[in-house]
Parts: C-alpha cells; sequence; structure tokens
C-alpha cells in the first residue's frame, strides 16, 4: 500500500503563505498610501485659504480620503480566509475540522451536538477562550468538554455565531489566517435563508460533508442552490465522509465510489454549474474523519501515524485526507486574495491617483500664480523707473525754475534798490 509520511513539515510553503504574504504585502502598502494622504491633507489644509491655488471640492476630497484610507486598513488587517462547513447531522463536519486543525477542539458526536455556529480562529495571546454574540466577554476554554458544556449553558439560537479563539501556533492553518466555521446539520433548520445571509456571503470556500453511507441528499443540495442564488460559483468541495465503512465491504467500494463520484460531479456541474467536470473531479474526496484526527493525535504523542486498530484501507483514505487539504488550501487562498485584497488595490490605487492628480494641480497653479507676480512686479518696477526719471526731470525743472525766479528777483530787488 502506499507509504504515509507526515506532513507536518510541508506545511511551511503552503499555499496559504501566499496569502499571508499578500496581506502583509497590502497592508504595508496601504501604510505607505496613508503617509502619503495624510501628509497631503496637512499641506492642503494649510494653504486652504488661498483660492488661487487650491479649491475647496479639492480639499474635501484629499481630506475625505484621510478616513476613507484607514478604514481600508482596518478592513485589510481583519481580513482571513474563511471556510464553512455544511452538511447533515452526524456526517462528520466537527470531525472534520478537528481532523484539519488536528485537535480536538470541537464538540463532536453521535446525536445532534452542534447547536449553533461555531467559527474557530486564532488567538494571539495563546489563551483559549469564547465570545458570544450576547456576552462579548471572553469566557474561557480549557478543553472540549469545557467547551461543549459553556455552550451548553447559553440558551443559543441555532443561527447565533460563538466564536472560539485557539492559540494559533498550536495549528498551522489558525497561524495562517484560516477561520473555519462549523454549522448545524442543514436537516434540523429551516432558516437556511437566515444562515447564508449571516454566515456564509463572505465565505471562500464552502466544505460539504457527505455521509458516503448514504449519498447526497436533497436538503443538502437545496442548500447549495440557495447558496449559489446569491453568491456567484461558490468554491464548494465535497468530502464523502465516514468511507472506513467501506473497509467491511470492499467488494462493492469501486462501485460505490464511482456512484458517489457521479452524482456529486452531476451537483457540481450540471445542477450548479459552478465548475467543469474536470474541476469537479479535483473537489470531491473520500474521506474517514475520524481516522484522520486520531492517526495525527497518534502521531503527536511521538507514535507512529497509523498505529493503533484502524479499518483496512487506512494509508489511502489519509492520503486522499492529504490530497484535499492540498486542493483545498490552494482554493481558499486563491479566493481570499481575489475577492478580499483585489477590490482594495484597484482602490488604494485610484486614492493614490487622485491625491496625486489634486497636488499635481496645486502646482501648476501655484507656478501660474508665480509667473503671473513675476509680471507684475516688472511692470511695477517699469512704472516705479518711468515715476523716478519724472521726478528726477521735474525736480531738475523746479531748480531751473526756482534759480530763474530768484534771479529775477534779485534782478528785481536790485533793481527796485538803485532805481
Ligand atoms: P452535528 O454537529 O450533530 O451536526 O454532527 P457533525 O456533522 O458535526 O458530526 P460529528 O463530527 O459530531 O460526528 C458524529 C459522529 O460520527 C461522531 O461520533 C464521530 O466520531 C463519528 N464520525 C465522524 N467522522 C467519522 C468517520 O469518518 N468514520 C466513522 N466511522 N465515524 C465518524
Ligand atoms: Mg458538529
Amino acid at each position: 500500500g502506499p507509504v504515509l509520511s507526515s506532513d507536518m513539515k510541508y506545511k511551511d510553503c503552503s499555499p496559504l503563505q501566499t496569502f499571508v504574504s499578500a496581506k502583509r504585502k497590502i497592508n504595508d502598502i496601504f501604510v505607505e498610501i496613508s503617509d502619503f494622504v495624510q501628509e497631503t491633507a496637512k499641506y492642503v489644509e494649510a494653504i486652504d485659504r488661498d483660492e488661487k491655488i487650491i479649491h475647496k471640492p479639492e480639499v474635501e476630497l484629499v481630506s475625505g480620503y484621510v478616513s476613507k484610507v484607514r478604514a481600508i486598513q482596518d478592513i485589510l488587517s481583519r481580513n482571513h480566509m474563511k471556510v464553512v462547513f455544511f452538511g447533515r447531522t452526524s456526517n462528520g463536519k466537527s470531525s472534520v475540522i478537528n481532523a484539519m486543525l488536528r485537535d480536538k477542539v470541537l464538540p463532536s458526536g453521535i446525536g445532534h451536538t452542534t447547536n449553533c455556529f461555531l467559527q474557530v480562529e486564532g488567538s494571539d495571546n495563546g489563551e483559549s477562550y469564547l465570545v458570544t454574540e450576547a456576552s462579548p466577554e471572553k469566557q474561557n476554554v480549557k478543553s472540549v468538554s469545557n467547551l461543549a458544556h459553556a455552550l451548553c449553558e447559553e440558551k443559543l439560537n441555532e443561527n447565533e455565531l460563538v466564536r472560539v479563539f485557539w492559540p494559533r501556533d498550536k495549528c498551522l492553518l489558525l497561524r495562517d489566517d484560516v477561520v473555519l466555521v462549523d454549522s448545524p446539520g442543514i436537516d434540523v433548520t429551516p432558516n437556511l435563508d437566515d444562515w447564508i445571509d449571516k454566515h456564509c456571503l463572505d465565505a471562500d470556500v464552502f466544505v460539504l460533508v457527505v455521509n458516503a453511507e448514504s449519498t447526497l441528499m436533497v436538503t443538502e443540495k437545496n442548500f447549495f442552490h440557495k447558496v449559489s442564488t446569491k453568491l456567484s460559483k461558490p468554491n464548494i468541495f465535497i468530502l464523502n465522509n465516514r468511507w472506513d465503512a467501506s473497509a467491511s465491504e470492499p467488494e462493492f467500494l469501486e462501485q460505490v465510489r464511482a456512484q458517489h463520484t457521479e452524482r456529486a460531479v452531476d451537483f457540481l456541474t450540471k445542477e450548479l454549474k459552478v465548475c467543469s467536470a474536470k474541476e469537479a473531479k479535483e473537489r470531491i474526496f473520500f474521506v474517514s474523519a475520524k481516522e484522520v484526527l486520531q492517526a495525527r493525535l497518534q502521531e503527536q504523542k511521538g507514535q507512529q501515524l497509523h498505529s493503533g486498530a484502524l479499518a483496512e484501507g487506512f494509508p489511502t483514505r489519509y492520503l486522499e485526507f492529504q490530497g484535499f487539504e492540498e486542493k483545498f488550501e490552494e482554493c481558499i487562498s486563491k479566493s481570499a486574495i481575489q475577492t478580499k485584497f483585489h477590490q482594495h488595490s484597484k482602490r488604494g490605487k485610484l486614492v493614490a491617483d487622485d491625491v496625486k492628480n489634486v497636488m499635481e494641480t496645486v502646482h501648476e497653479r501655484a507656478q501660474q500664480q508665480k509667473t503671473e507676480l513675476m509680471n507684475k512686479k516688472k511692470e511695477v518696477n517699469d512704472k516705479l523707473n518711468h515715476t523716478e526719471q519724472q521726478v528726477q526731470l521735474i525736480t531738475i525743472e523746479m531748480k531751473k525754475k526756482i534759480h530763474h525766479m530768484v534771479e529775477d528777483v534779485e534782478e528785481k530787488v536790485s533793481k527796485a534798490l538803485y532805481e
């Protein structure tokens, strides 16, 4: 059979890192944009009084961008990759999430366990706690049973969101800004529209957890029909979980697999029309979440991945789960970069361009003002020179006149004296 290797060491070059570094880059760029806009705003506000150089709407535009850029920065710094898990009760949604997180983070079990939306995200300070919509206070969570208990204590609405914060350094997915949302079974609620509006519109990826022992059900299909009316081409993965059950009926394994695959491909391509048949085949997996979680917990205890009691065919199923994780990471990273950064990077460029244009206009006008002033100065200078000359001329005239007058007077006086 296939050889299993630990997948921990490959994770550093995971596609999730592309999102993480894109996020870092776009945040850095927005710091620069923000500095530029703030500096410009300060400048234009300072020259605000000079109507000839800057106009009111220009000042308002630049000043307005300060808060707009800050709002975008706020969104950008909080952006993450979001995956939501759906499926009927007991198909193993919570188990899949735990397997991916390599830890028993969420309560799972027989019967209807998950009774509200549970969003698992990374906490920075190594703490584990939960926050409900009703009370934003941190409630400590020490263990799964603790979490399950806390969730039972709360009178929770199935539509409600409980955020579970789990130490980032415990799970690579959380470290890399993936947020995982667990949901109650889609067969136990009639409020699917509310669910979609409240929890799904910003999802990058949906994972439908199907029970491989039965098949894709109408309730599951209907849910995604609703989703695809609100989101164009949602990214959907289909996990046929509990595939370990097939070990007990090996003679039907290939047949069942082919049947499930055909149904799932038809659903994605012909009914939802979200992808091509080739793409659909890369979105459908046959796994056992329970086994994967068990194996990973063993491995962390320092034991072999496949020690413990495992059904026939475990290595193949384990590899398939890894295959799912790989495709999932590629998909979520790409989708999140596209949906979360594309618009903002366009917007950032627009802001920078607008501000630059204002500054160029201001510069041009200032330049014009300068030339005009210089011309005026020259005119004034010329006038002054002329006047000065006039004055000089007049002065000379006057001097002459006075001289004559004096002479005249002297003459008249001496005449009068000697006559
Ligand atoms: P709800 O929260 O009630 O909607 O259920 P869920 O979809 O979250 O299912 P959960 O993960 O709680 O799993 C239900 C039961 O199925 C648990 O007892 C799991 O241990 C078991 N289970 C989950 N995955 C597998 C699997 O791959 N194989 C087998 N044999 N059992 C599984
Ligand atoms: Mg559950």
